[in-house]
């Protein structure tokens, strides 16, 4: 059974229990859905707890993580295509510009673990980006959204035969466990795309940065991170014409009753997003737009007409404050590569 040998396989430095997803076979270039998809019920049981707490609180929230089902993942995918949506088409473009660049750094035979990998369409940058003989030998894509990953990894593996293709399904803020390095392989480097790291609170980025930094010794991250900006830019950014990211935080009130039993009314809640400058972070909301009460299997929620759920926060740094951010969490900040009107950054960190 290809889990039997991924876990006797598995690098006692990195091992961290509390992993909730089933390890991929560390000798296999091809993976079986049928073995890497978690429990349904487990992933539904641990969903509907968060939910429950999140919802209790004063103030209401909701782990942006949640939005990421198929269809929360697909409409992310039409996110990235926006006008307004700047974050996606700057970094690839900062990418494509530096590639050479940031294959140097990241050296011939690595060993690529993407966070968060959605769609794997970013990563193909960097494949592209080296010699005959030096691409990365093992590519470990970790995502929550399992379904979507199988199929993004299937298509992956049809343009890169080659390459050996372990998709993870797995929350990323758990410490995870990943196959032994190949004897023959380079580094250990991880890939963070998307600004996803400014999803986090302040604390929970560093405690990030600080697993991440366990996991790639010996190795380096490379980081998209999103910059502080024109205020106007960002509520465009989150507040698109076409009404998508508007879907995509509504689509969270969809699954919640698809999984969880809960009967909320999608035309009862409105999407909201702003920027707050002082804090420098987006925050998006779900805002109740008249009093009504919500069932989530036996619980009952309340809400007044202006209550409002917030969904995701979606802080933005500056290069300094970042590496400051990196270098407190075990990193020796590297080069750093910005488009020319200084919207997004992606930063190269060594593990020291
Ligand atoms: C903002 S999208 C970025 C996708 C892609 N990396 C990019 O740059 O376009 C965030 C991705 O991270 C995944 N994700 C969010 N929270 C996660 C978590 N806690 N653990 C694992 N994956 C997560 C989502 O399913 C989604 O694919």
């Amino acid at each position: 059974m290809a889990q039997a040998s991924g876990r006797q396989a598995v690098d006692e430095s990195t091992l961290r229990l509390n992993f909730e997803s089933i390890m991929p076979n560390p000798n296999l270039s091809t993976f079986s859905p049928a073995e890497l998809v978690p429990s349904s019920q487990t992933e539904r049981t641990r969903f509907g707890r968060d939910v429950i707490a999140g919802l209790r609180q004063e103030a209401r929230r909701l782990s942006p993580k949640y939005f990421y089902d198929v269809a929360g993942s697909a409409l992310f995918d039409r996110i990235c295509e926006l006008p307004e949506y700047y974050p996606t088409r700057t970094e690839i473009g900062i990418l494509r510009d530096n590639a050479k660049a940031i294959a140097e750094v990241v050296g011939p035979n690595a060993e690529v673990v993407e966070f968060g990998a959605g769609s794997l369409t970013k990563i193909r940058l960097l494949f592209d980006a080296f010699a005959a003989g030096e691409a990365p030998l093992r590519y470990m894509p970790v995502d929550i959204s399992g379904e979507h990953l199988h199929m993004a990894a299937r298509r992956l593996q049809a343009e890169y035969p080659a390459l050996q293709i372990q998709p993870v399904v797995a929350d990323y803020t758990m410490p995870l466990i990943l196959p032994k390095a190949a004897a023959d392989s380079g580094k250990r480097v991880g890939f963070f795309p998307g600004s996803s790291l400014g999803n986090f609170q302040p604390d929970e980025a560093l405690e990030f940065l600080r697993l991440a930094a366990r996991l790639l010794q010996g190795g380096g991250l490379l980081v998209g991170v999103d910059l502080v900006k024109e205020p106007a830019v960002l509520h465009a950014a989150y507040n698109d014409d076409q009404g998508v990211t508007a879907a995509f935080n509504l689509n969270l009130l969809r699954r919640m009753n698809a999984e969880l039993a809960a009967d909320f009314d999608l035309n009862g809640f409105a999407h909201y997003a702003f920027y707050q400058a002082a804090r420098q972070r987006v925050e998006m909301h779900l805002v109740s737009k008249l009093r009504q009460t919500v069932r989530i299997g036996e619980e009952r929620f309340d809400f007044a007409e202006g209550d409002s759920i917030l969904t995701e926060e979606s802080h933005k740094f500056t290069v300094d404050s970042f590496r400051a951010l990196a270098a407190a969490a075990g990193f020796s900040p590297g080069p750093v590569w910005i488009d020319e009107q200084r919207l997004f950054s992606v930063h190269w960190l060594v593990v020291r």
